[in-house]
């Protein structure tokens, strides 16, 4: 199947690399106009040049209102709509307890949670007016069981979904959807700085006995940006190969 999204234009934040760049990969794919976001402006524009055509690199920080905004506004004025917005930045601070300081655990819930509600609000603001609209946000299935050595992601990958839910509610009678993904270990630089011993343990304990791949979360993200989710809201889709089901 290919041309689910033709026409249409998205913006991924957190798309120079790893499973943001995997969805805006797929969406460019199936025809759609991306924005690829990141604070990392050179490799969101080298992201860009390497889909060719209908892409671009924009300079984003998720946790500042006025870079939210602009990125919004230069979509807007470069391709006069926006269909769909994924709010997938993310970084993680993991340690114990003991040794998380509060700049680890405000870095990481300014990324998460303030970035996905400023992209939430700047997105729906414009989609309400449209009619329509597809905004995915990335959780994670660290928000649903909660992992040690991560109260601080943890806790905002949990927010993430009572946003989604709040938002979706609020949004659903003007034509646009809030869904959410709940991503298990997939293989990126994110899952790549972790002890190999604990991602071996991790990976063990999935029943499909591997980690996934960020093209499996793309699938994911497209089903959700495309017609084909169209009676779907509020939804938290796990994708996890099984683990914490
Ligand atoms: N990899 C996993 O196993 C996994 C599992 C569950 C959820 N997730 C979530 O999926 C998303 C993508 O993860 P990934 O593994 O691809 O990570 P990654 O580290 O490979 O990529 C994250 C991207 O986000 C960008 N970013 C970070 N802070 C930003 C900011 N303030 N503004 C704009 N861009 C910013 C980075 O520059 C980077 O390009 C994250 O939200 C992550 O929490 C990942």
């Amino acid at each position: 199947m290919t041309g689910l999204l033709t026409g249409r234009t998205a913006i991924v934040t957190g798309a120079a690399t790893g499973i943001g760049l995997s969805i805006a990969e797929s969406f460019h794919a199936h025809g759609a106009s991306v924005v690829l976001a990141d604070r990392d402006v050179d490799a969101a524009q080298a992201a860009a040049e390497s889909l060719g055509e209908r892409a671009i690199g924009v300079e984003c920080d998720v946790t500042h209102e006025a870079s939210v905004q602009s990125l919004v506004d230069e979509t807007l004025w470069r391709s006069g709509r926006l269909d769909i917005y994924v709010n997938n930045a993310g970084i993680t601070r993991d340690a114990s307890l003991r040794k998380m300081t509060p700049d680890d655990f405000d870095a990481v819930i300014a990324v998460h949670l303030r970035g996905t509600w400023l992209g939430v609000r700047a997105a729906s603001a414009v989609m309400r007016d449209a009619g329509s609209g597809s905004i995915i946000n990335m959780s994670s299935l660290s928000g649903k069981s909660g992992n040690p050595g991560q109260t601080n992601y943890s806790a905002a990958k949990a927010g993430i979904v009572g946003l989604t839910k709040a938002a979706a509610k609020e949004l659903a009678h003007k034509g646009v959807r809030v869904n959410a993904i709940q991503p298990g270990l997939i293989r990126t630089a994110m899952t790549a700085a972790m002890p190999p011993e604990v991602f071996a343990e991790r990976e063990a304990a999935i029943p499909m006995k591997r980690a996934g791949e960020p093209h499996e979360v793309a699938g994911v993200a497209l089903f959700l940006a495309s017609d084909l989710s169209s009676y779907m809201t509020g939804a938290v889709l796990e994708v996890g190969g099984g683990r914490l089901m």
